[in-house]
């Protein structure tokens, strides 16, 4: 065995252990991949010492500050006193992150399943909602993500993310919310919110005129951090509720105070979800999901049904200690406020780069989708891959996603300063300065 860990020595020796033993898919961001030592608040150290103010945070996972030392010290205590129960039995960090989820979401929700991702929090949404109407079919949208299960590959609106051909029936895609490129050639206001009467439509035309569920998110993350209209959510959930569905709100990476000034990114729609579902930054990086519903609908999820690491007591505490964090550092006001200071400077970035087509996003959650030039609006993902590499030669670290990987995301931890917000900017100023060159 000590063999076996010795072999790890040089910084070469270990990516090329990792790139022999870990598949291939699992791809990794910059043409010399980054090997991350450790962490503290904004910034992440790699193995050979050098410095990075983290942007992405895990993809929006980092919600106050890698290794935050109130997180680690309740995930200390956690541990010294018990770290597994199983859902057998109650553990009280368990009990306490149900009762505060409950006090945050909207409405009538108030009873919570956990499990340990977001594909399975969704995957126990869609299984909820078909078993509480009884009927099967589910529409997602275009340019969703939703997670890596069949049942969640199946609800993706990504050719990129969907593999196999081997999906699960019943989901029905309808257009994106995506008013960069309207599916319908039109321009908001003046569509008359098209993409979302359109469910109507998709619905009467592709299922049997029943519907288990919509699911979407508020802001669709992998899609590129697209902004759905103001009006898009209120017209798609009476439609849903007309034609007897749930509405599902996957809140996986809006969640938690990243959209500003709200606990859950579906507030700024006004609009009650039935489902909702959470993890990454629920936790600060702590595996967790979580499907939360009403009192009523959890109601039709028959026994028996279980989750090993649900509810772990470790996590819980985790989870806890982090909304805690948010909580008593008004963390959502404070993504509203360099939220917006960052949206200001993007803007700027858009005016002065050809390559910029749009920026958008709400919060600490912003994108920038990066073109050939602004006329043609053509993807260049090509960009984008330079601008990463020139934003790392100056130490931040971005994300990137977009159908066709043309759309560079920012989701800083939610602790972010406005001069975390300049040096990122500058960063991106000077990329973009090199990158179009
Ligand atoms: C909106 C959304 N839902 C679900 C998931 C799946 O979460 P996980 O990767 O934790 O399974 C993701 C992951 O990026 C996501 O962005």
């Amino acid at each position: 065995m000590t063999d076996l860990l010795d072999k790890t020595e040089t910084h070469e020796e270990l990516i090329a252990e990792y790139r022999e033993h870990v598949w291939p898919a699992a791809s990794t961001y910059y043409k010399e991949p980054i090997v991350i030592d450790h962490g503290e608040g904004m910034h992440v150290f790699d193995d050979r010492g050098n410095r990075y103010l983290d942007c992405f945070g895990g993809v929006l996972t980092v919600s106050v500050g890698h290794a935050n030392p109130k997180v680690n010290a309740a995930i200390h205590a956690q541990i010294d006193k018990v770290t597994h129960t199983s859902a057998l039995y109650i553990n009280k960090p368990a009990a306490e992150l149900a009762s505060a989820v409950a006090e945050v979401t909207p409405g009538k929700l108030n009873t919570s399943f956990f499990t340990n991702s977001g594909t399975e929090a969704d995957e126990t949404a869609m299984l909820l909602a078909r078993l509480y109407t009884g009927r099967q079919e589910i529409i997602a949208l275009r340019h969703a993500y939703h997670g890596r299960s069949m049942l969640a590959i199946s609800a993706a609106g990504h050719s990129t993310w969907r593999h196999g051909g081997t999906h699960v029936a019943g989901i029905k895609h309808a257009h994106a919310p995506y008013c960069y490129r309207c599916p319908f050639g039109q321009t908001y206001p003046d569509c008359g919110v098209k993409c979302a009467q359109d469910v109507e439509d998709l619905i009467l035309t592709t299922t049997d005129g029943k519907i288990a569920a919509f699911i979407a998110e508020p802001i669709l993350g992998v899609g590129g951090f697209i902004v759905p209209p103001k009006e898009y959510f209120s017209i798609v959930s009476e439609i849903t509720h007309r034609y007897g569905g749930l509405f599902i709100c996957d809140e996986v990476q809006t969640g938690w105070g990243r959209t500003g000034d709200k606990w859950c990114g579906i507030e700024h729609w006004d609009v009650e979800p039935d489902v909702m579902t959470f993890a990454k930054g629920m936790a600060n990086g702590s595996p967790v999901g979580c499907t939360t519903t009403t009192n009523e609908i959890a109601g039709a999820f028959p026994g028996l049904t279980f989750a090993t690491f649900g509810g772990n007591p470790v996590t819980a505490a985790a989870a806890v200690a982090t909304i805690r964090t948010i909580d008593e550092n008004d963390l959502p006001h404070n993504a509203a406020v360099v939220g917006g200071y960052l949206r200001g400077k993007l803007d700027a970035l858009k005016e002065k780069y050809e390559v910029i087509g749009d920026v958008r996003g709400m919060g600490l959650m912003q994108a920038i989708e990066v073109v050939l030039d602004k006329k043609s609006k053509t993807p260049a993902p090509d960009v984008v891959l330079r601008v990463f590499e020139e934003t790392r030669r100056r130490g931040v670290l971005i994300g990137k996603g977009g159908l066709f990987g043309n759309v560079i995301r920012l989701g800083p931890p939610l602790i972010a300063s406005k001069s975390d917000i300049d040096e990122l900017v500058a960063a991106l100023d000077a990329a973009f300065a090199a990158a179009s060159a």
